[in-house]
C-alpha cells in the first residue's frame, strides 16, 4: 500500500495534521446503454478499480480545505458561503456536493481533504462522479450522519446539474456509489430499480482503452444532444402517449418516426435501438453468450457513430483497430463520449498481444498515444478508519 502511505504524507505536510480517514468512490465502465439513462432508458455500469480517493480529517474549524493531487494550492470552501463556488475552476464539484447537503438539513463539519484522483479525468470513466460521490460520504460520515447510497448518487447529480451546470444523467453517479465487485448494476434510470447482473466473462476480459483526446462534459454537445432527444419526445408525443422514449420498442418507433427529421430523427432512432440492445444484452450475459455480447457492442458503437454522432475520428480508430483483432468479440466507446475511452471484449490469453498491435496502430493513425488499463470490477464505495 506504498501509494497510501505517500498520500498520507502528502496529507501531514498539507495539513500539519494526521488523515484519520480514506473514503473512496469508483469510476465506471458502461457495458451497454449509452447516452439513454436521461431518455428514461436501462444502463448496464459497472464500478472499476480506479476510483476517488479522500484522505481527511475534521479540523474544528467552519471551512471545508480541499488539496488535490497534482495542483499547486489549497481551496478552502467557507461553511456558510457555500453557494459562491460555481466559478471555481477545481472544487466546484466539492463545493456543488456539500452546498446540497446543507441544504437538505446535513450538519456539515469543517475538514482537511486531500484528493488522490485514480479515474483518469475527461476519460468518460466518470472521474466526475467519483468525485461527487466520494465527496458526499466523506461529509456525511465526518458530520456523523447516516446516509443512503442511492440518495447520495442523487445528490450528486443534482450538484452537477444545478451547481456545475452539466445536465448528465444518473448513470455515472449511481454506478459510482452502488458498483458491487463482479458485477454490473441494470438499472432502470425511469424509476431507479436496478438488479446486479453477474460480469462472468469466461476466457474473457474487458480491456480499458483511453484514446487520449481530453473532453469535457461543459464544453462538449452533451447538452445539445439533451435537447435534440426531448425535441424528438416532444414531436412524438403529439400523437403518441409516450412518459419518455426508451418506452417505445423498435416497431412503436417505426410507427411514428415519420413525425421526426434529420438530427433529430437519428438521434431518437439511437435510443430506441440501444434500448433495445441492453435487454438482448443482459440476456446473452445471463446465458453466457459472449459471442453475442461482443455484436451488441459493436452495433452499439455504429449507432453512437453514426445516428447520435458522439465518437469522433480517435474512439473509431481506437475501437475500429480492436475489432480487427481475431481475439476480440467487440468493441465500443463508452460514456458521453467525444473522446475517453472505449472497451473491447478480448481473450485472456491475447491481450497483450492486442494491446501493443492496437496501440501501435492507433498511434500510426492519430500521433499520439492510447492508454490501456488493467481493470477490474469492485465495489463502488468504500470507508476506512486509518
Ligand atoms: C455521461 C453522463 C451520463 C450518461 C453518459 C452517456 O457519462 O454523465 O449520465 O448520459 O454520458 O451514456
Amino acid at each position: 500500500m506504498v501509494c497510501i502511505t505517500e498520500a498520507k504524507e502528502v496529507f501531514k505536510a498539507g495539513y500539519g495534521a494526521e488523515a484519520t480517514h480514506l473514503f473512496t468512490a469508483a469510476g465506471r465502465i458502461n457495458v451497454i446503454g449509452e447516452h439513454v439513462d436521461y431518455c428514461g432508458g436501462k444502463v448496464l455500469p459497472a464500478a472499476l478499480n480506479l476510483c476517488c480517493k479522500i484522505f481527511a480529517r475534521k479540523n474544528g474549524e467552519k471551512v471545508i480545505r480541499i488539496l488535490l493531487k497534482g495542483i499547486d494550492g489549497v481551496i478552502e470552501l467557507d461553511l456558510d458561503k457555500l453557494d459562491s463556488y460555481k466559478d471555481l475552476k477545481y472544487g466546484n464539484y466539492q463545493a456543488g456536493v456539500a452546498y446540497l447537503l446543507k441544504e437538505k438539513g446535513v450538519g456539515l463539519v469543517g475538514c482537511d481533504l486531500y484528493y488522490d484522483c485514480g479515474v483518469p479525468f475527461g476519460s468518460g470513466l466518470s472521474s466526475s462522479a467519483a468525485i461527487e460521490v466520494a465527496t458526499a460520504v466523506a461529509l456525511c460520515e465526518l458530520a456523523g450522519v447516516s446516509y443512503d447510497k442511492k440518495e447520495l448518487a442523487l445528490l450528486s447529480q443534482k450538484a452537477e446539474n444545478e451547481y456545475v451546470g452539466v445536465n448528465c444523467g444518473i448513470m455515472d453517479q449511481f454506478a459510482s456509489a452502488m458498483g458491487k465487485k463482479e458485477h454490473a448494476v441494470l438499472l432502470d434510470c425511469a424509476t431507479l430499480e436496478y438488479e446486479y447482473v453477474p460480469l462472468e466473462l469466461g476466457e474473457y476480459r474487458i480491456v480499458v482503452a483511453n484514446c487520449n483526446k481530453p473532453h469535457n462534459l461543459k464544453e462538449s454537445k452533451y447538452n445539445v444532444r439533451r435537447q435534440e432527444v426531448e425535441t424528438a419526445l416532444k414531436l412524438i408525443r403529439q400523437v403518441k402517449e409516450v412518459g419518455c422514449l426508451a418506452e417505445l420498442t423498435p416497431k412503436d418507433f417505426n410507427e411514428v418516426k415519420y413525425l421526426l427529421s434529420g438530427a433529430v430523427a437519428k438521434r431518437a432512432e439511437h435510443v430506441v435501438m440501444e434500448c433495445d440492445r441492453v435487454k438482448q444484452a443482459v440476456e446473452a450475459l445471463k446465458t453466457g453468450d459472449i459471442v453475442e455480447l461482443g455484436r451488441l457492442l459493436n452495433e452499439s458503437h455504429y449507432s453512437l457513430r453514426d445516428l447520435y454522432e458522439v465518437t469522433g475520428k480517435e474512439l473509431d480508430a481506437l475501437s475500429s483497430f480492436a475489432r480487427k483483432e481475431p481475439e476480440c468479440l467487440g468493441s465500443r466507446m463508452i460514456g458521453a463520449g467525444f473522446g475517453g475511452c472505449t472497451i473491447s471484449i478480448v481473450k485472456k490469453t491475447a491481450v497483450d498481444g492486442f494491446i501493443r498491435r492496437v496501440g501501435k496502430a492507433y498511434f500510426d493513425a492519430i500521433g499520439y498515444r492510447a492508454s490501456f488499463y488493467e481493470t477490474s470490477i469492485e465495489d463502488g464505495v468504500t470507508v476506512t478508519q486509518l
